[in-house]
């Protein structure tokens, strides 16, 4: 049984002045999971967001908060993060994914994260431990970048593997790339910049479902 087509905003795209009001309208507009963008400014060249806006966040959100820590010591900030409010909580493979089991044992579903220069195939190693598996489709660190169609063959592989938990794909999903990455086997998809910048956003919402839902395993 393959997962369900999932669509994941991510708020690093939404006005942070007004975070509640753009959480409340992105429910409204159909989202199925709020996508949290965590930056270090050291694994990644940016800073965004920690532990208390997390927790501020859940206070809001009816929605699963499906955090992306792109920090290099997730060992040491897991389980802050998971008490935060992460319902999935993103680690990658380039940092400590020893980080998983302490995730799944604070009571997350866990994730892990590849880059996209990050080859999949250590990712087989984790499996048993993970709930969800992130192949970046953009060099992480910002929003608005152009999606990278080479890393799709690594969500090919992961199928091919028998993976039938979540795949997400993340960064430079929008209507024009979305059927691609479903058609090649992944179910959750981050869209920050096409869904925060569209005039529409249930619009926008509902096109990245139907494309998705049509191209996903051949449109089941
Ligand atoms: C990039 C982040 C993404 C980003 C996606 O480092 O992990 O989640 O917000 O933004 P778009 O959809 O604009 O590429
Ligand atoms: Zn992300």
């Amino acid at each position: 049984m393959l997962p369900p087509v999932r669509i994941a905003p991510s708020l690093l795209s939404a006005d942070f002045v007004r975070l509640a009001d753009e959480v409340r309208k992105v429910e409204e507009a159909g989202a199925d999971w709020l996508h949290v963008d965590v930056m270090d400014g050291h694994f990644v060249p940016n800073l965004t967001i920690g532990i208390p806006v997390v927790a501020a966040l859940k206070k809001v959100a009816t929605k699963p908060l499906d955090v992306h820590i792109m920090i290099t010591d997730p060992i040491e900030y897991a389980e802050r993060y998971v008490r935060a409010g992460a319902s999935t909580l993103t680690c990658h493979l380039e940092t400590q994914p020893d980080a998983l089991a302490l995730i799944r044992s604070a009571g997350a579903h866990a994730g892990l994260a590849v880059n996209p220069e990050t080859d999949v195939a250590p990712v087989r190693d984790w499996l048993d431990q993970v709930d969800m598996v992130l192949v970046m489709s953009v060099h992480p660190g910002f929003g608005g970048q152009k999606f990278m169609p080479e890393v799709l063959p690594k969500i090919e592989k992961l199928r091919a593997w028998g993976w039938e938990g979540d795949i997400q794909i993340d960064g430079g999903i929008s209507t024009a790339t979305v059927g691609d990455a479903a058609a090649a086997g992944a179910n959750v998809f981050v869209a920050g910049s096409a869904i925060f910048g569209s005039a529409d956003w249930a619009g926008t919402i509902a096109a990245l479902r139907e494309t998705a839902t049509a191209r996903f395993a051949g449109g089941r």
